[in-house]
């Protein structure tokens, strides 16, 4: 059994789909169901008796603790988390609450329940009963971050390696490098068995049209404005979530404990590109009533405050240390990407119901 922290979210939800796809191992999932969190994306495993779902907060202590002496699991996910840079520089306190308090307290419960676990060396797997086997040395407590907490390159900077200082800059990415130093100080002090991820931008299936790709795609088939923040020429490195997801799998599986992991598909692109990119894929697969390309809905808006100029991670340590490599390209990808949100639009239409509709628009004044 594993635990896995916000696996009704965008990645956190491909994870849980994916495990399921790819191992027999039940899988327990603590979501709080913010905005961001959707049963809807694990419609496919309803019924399936591998997959808990359990509503709460990962600063629960006393919850937590109970699901982890109820269940044993052997290794913790933590995604749960408040994500978009653009909250969180509308309204911080969340990001606090949740990346950095909630990650204590979650890390707090993970330190009682660990230093109860034995130090046996655990039976092979078919000898084990449920809970059994669990041992300090096997257990394992992946957290799942950003390449935010790096901060900002110029173009001529080299990529974000794991040795780079953290100068995260905008609330959520300073609440996300709280949050990694904290697993770093729990493993530092009280040995508990950690390893972190630091990811770059991912796209795909289930992802909240409030981050661009998603956002792009759904105004464009709205015919609303496409809003390109300042000139546009803002690069991020893009990975499609499922190679995220394999990437996780293989750090938990093999992974040097207390070591960090960056994670990216080497696809750098500036934002402009992305959008261009996307019009034409939907001019291609779903083009306009009035036969005009999408781009011609591209809107220059005020920028975000603070907007870091470049991400770019070199992924090179996950792939020479252990064996990780994407399976696609962005090119494949980003198809696959804009064809999933042709084919589910009811999902679409159901998370920009509600909440969605007092947030989107809100845009940065000069
Ligand atoms: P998301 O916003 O789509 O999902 C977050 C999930 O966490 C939601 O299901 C939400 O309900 C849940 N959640 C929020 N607060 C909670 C709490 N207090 N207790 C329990 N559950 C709570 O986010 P995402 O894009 O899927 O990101 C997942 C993780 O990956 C985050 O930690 C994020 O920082 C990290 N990350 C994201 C990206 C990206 O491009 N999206 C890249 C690198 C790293
Ligand atoms: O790098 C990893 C991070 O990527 C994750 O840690 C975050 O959780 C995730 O949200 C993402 O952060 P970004 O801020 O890079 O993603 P977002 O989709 O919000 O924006 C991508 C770029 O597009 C960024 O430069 C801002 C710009 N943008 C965004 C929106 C929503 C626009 O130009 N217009 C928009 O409407």
């Amino acid at each position: 059994m594993i635990l896995v922290t916000g696996g009704a979210g965008f990645i956190g939800s491909n994870f849980v789909l994916d495990w399921l796809a790819n191992a027999d191992e039940p899988l327990l999932n603590l979501d709080a169901l913010t905005y961001a969190g959707n049963l809807e994306n694990l419609a496919t495993v309803d019924g399936d008796s591998r997959h808990i779902f359990i509503k709460g907060d990962i600063g629960d202590f006393a919850l937590v603790s109970a699901l982890l002496a109820e269940h044993q699991p052997r290794a913790i996910v933590n995604f749960a988390a408040e994500s978009h840079v653009d909250r969180s520089i509308h309204g911080p306190e969340d990001f606090i609450q949740t990346n950095i308090v909630g990650t204590f307290r979650l890390l707090e419960a993970v330190r009682a329940h660990w230093q109860k676990l034995p130090n046996e060396t655990p039976r092979p797997e078919g000898e084990r009963g449920r809970g059994e086997g669990v041992s300090k040395q096997s257990f394992r407590f992946l957290h799942v971050s950003t390449d935010e907490v790096y901060g900002s390159l110029s173009a001529s900077d080299p990529a974000f390696s794991e040795t780079n200082r953290y100068e995260p800059n905008s609330p959520y990415s300073a609440s996300k490098a709280a949050s990694d130093h904290l697993v770093r100080a729990y493993h530092h002090t009280y040995g508990l068995p950690v390893l972190t991820t630091n990811c770059s931008n991912n796209y795909g299936p289930y992802h909240f049209p409030e981050k661009l790709i998603p956002l792009v795609i759904h105004n464009a088939l709205a015919g609303k404005p496409l809003p390109i923040y300042g000139d546009g020429q803002q690069v991020r490195d893009w990975l499609y979530v499922k190679d995220h997801c394999s990437a996780i799998r293989r750090v938990l599986e093999a992974g040097r404990l207390g070591e960090t992991y960056n994670v990216g598909g080497w696809n750098e692109k500036p934002n402009l590109d992305v959008v261009h990119t996307l019009c034409s894929i939907l001019d291609e697969l779903q083009p306009r009533a009035d036969g005009k390309p999408y781009k011609e809905q591209i809107t220059y808006v005020t920028d975000r405050p603070g907007h870091d100029r470049r991400y770019a991670i070199d992924a090179s340590k996950i792939e020479r240390e252990l064996g990780w490599k994407p399976a696609e390209t962005f090119e494949t990808g980003i198809h696959k990407t804009v064809q999933w949100y042709l084919d589910n639009q009811a999902w679409v239409a159901n998370v920009t119901s509600g909440v969605y509709q007092n947030w989107v628009g809100k845009q940065y004044s000069v």
